[in-house]
């Protein structure tokens, strides 16, 4: 293909991306006045866009990649399994990749979780664990109707339908469709408060959700240690059930398989997402213990049984590429590996503090925040207009690299298969990406005073 004709393609696809997509989370108006980057392929930590750009996958294609792009050992099983057949219905036939799945998440999972119930989003592995609460209180052998309401955390991210942004706490994202939610009771981050509210409602409590160790969609909020398994005490101590949120923590993101292994937590309900398969494909599930799975079994003219399914449930290609991440965690013996590279981070962070924009640094495991601020000692955030974390992002693209924003946080949550070398490429960047910032942020409000 010549240069021009290859030119003409990719405008052609910026075009048709402006006129045709609505893509997520993003501002169309701005948008539609860039040039998008258009990744046509990948490999290793690398995304590599149509024009042939290479740039690092700074945030995992969205939290999800564990093992780098382009492993042929999930490429094979992908296609190892197309072979034999791309999908056939759960509801009331079952196969081996989504079978053995179950067997081997059972295996890893933390406490008494020994029920798997697949979807193919985060939101929906939270919202089938909501539904699964509200009616075991229905159908446990002391039932408990009046049993309606959850206890969440504020700032939690559980995913965008309408019953996860119900135990979901960030206003920038939820508060225009509030009516739509059902009620739930937000507790600050405080164990005595939150013991209070449990008290005071605790007949009409189903559950308490959350994600452990760190809220992540609300830019790293890293909990004080051992702050999870308090809330998880307070939960048994009232005997309310403890849905854990491993969504974004689960599959090695907070350097154990599951975030609730640091804190010896037994969740009764569990959901899982993102990485579970790899990052290659859209899987999600919902683990369940004996005692919240019991109370859906009986007759059928009991009505006890759980009335919820999607047309992909347990995907069979999807569940193949799940086993083969699975596997890769053990050939590549990924959790060990990852050990110091979760410890250069812990060293190569603390000098961005050199930098005057940044106001906080938040770390847990492999997930990043690293605040900006107008001001550090006053804690001014910047003007939503000054765009500082999405001037960071621009110009870590510039330089190669892709992070995202999270409000005026810029996330790193590289693959956990990155390579030491590209790992402090990507801290580089990142550190001249946002001196780059400040120098021109700087700049631009040292014009204002002289204007004004
Ligand atoms: C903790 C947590 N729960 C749920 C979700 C929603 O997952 P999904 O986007 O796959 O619906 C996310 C997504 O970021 C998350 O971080």
């Amino acid at each position: 293909m010549t240069f021009e004709k290859h030119i003409d393609i990719t405008q052609t696809l910026a075009d048709d991306d402006k006129r045709y997509l609505w893509h997520p989370f993003t501002q169309q108006q701005a948008w539609e006045s860039e040039s998008p980057v258009i990744i046509e392929r990948a490999e290793g930590s690398y995304l590599i866009d149509v024009a042939g750009n290479r740039y690092l996958d700074g945030v995992s294609s969205l939290w999800v990649n564990v093992h780098g792009h382009g492993r042929p050992e999930i490429n094979q099983a992908i296609v190892e399994q197309l072979n034999r057949v791309a999908h056939s219905t759960f509801l009331g036939l079952s196969h081996p990749p989504g079978i053995t799945l179950a067997r081997r998440l059972v295996e890893l999972s933390p406490g008494q979780l020994n029920r798997v119930f697949y979807s193919d989003t985060g939101a929906a592995a939270v919202e089938i664990a909501l539904k699964m609460a509200y009616q075991y209180w229905r159908q446990c052998p002391t039932p408990q109707p009046n049993r309606t309401t959850f206890l969440t955390l504020r700032n939690s991210y559980h995913g965008d339908t309408v019953g996860a942004m119900s135990v979901g706490g960030i206003d920038l994202f939820f508060q225009i469709y509030q009516h739509l939610f059902f009620p739930t009771y937000k507790a600050h981050y405080d164990l005595n408060e939150i013991e209070r509210m449990v008290i005071a409602h605790k007949d009409s409590l189903v559950a308490v959700v959350m994600e452990p160790l760190v809220q992540g969609a609300a830019g790293m909020l890293v909990y004080p240690s051992g702050f999870t398994r308090a809330i998880w005490e307070i939960a048994k101590r009232h005997d309310l059930l403890f849905i854990v949120d491993e969504v974004a923590t689960g599959f090695g993101r907070t350097g154990t398989m599951f975030a609730c292994e640091h804190e010896g937590i037994e969740p009764d309900l569990m959901a899982l997402g993102k990485g579970i398969s790899g990052g290659y494909l859209p899987l999600a599930a919902t683990l369940a213990t004996e005692r919240i799975y019991q109370a859906f079994l009986g007759q059928a003219h009991e009505f006890r049984t759980f009335y919820h399914g999607h047309t992909y449930t347990g995907n069979p290609v999807v569940c193949a590429a799940a086993l083969a991440s699975l596997d890769l965690f053990e050939q590549d013996q990924t959790l060990r590996h990852l050990q110091p590279k979760i410890a250069q981070l812990q060293e190569g962070l603390p000098h961005f503090w050199e930098l005057p924009i940044v106001g906080d640094i938040r770390q847990c495991g492999f997930m990043v925040g690293i605040e900006l601020m107008q001001n550090r000692d006053t804690q001014a955030a910047f003007e939503i207009e000054q765009k500082a974390a999405i001037r960071v992002v621009k110009a870590a693209r510039q330089r190669g690299v892709i992070v995202r924003p999270l409000g005026d946080v810029v996330i790193l949550m590289p693959p956990l298969s990155i390579t030491a070398a590209e790992l402090a490429t990507l801290l580089d960047v990142v550190y001249a990406s946002i001196a780059a910032v400040a120098q021109e942020l700087d700049t631009v409000s040292y014009q204002n005073r002289e204007e004004q």
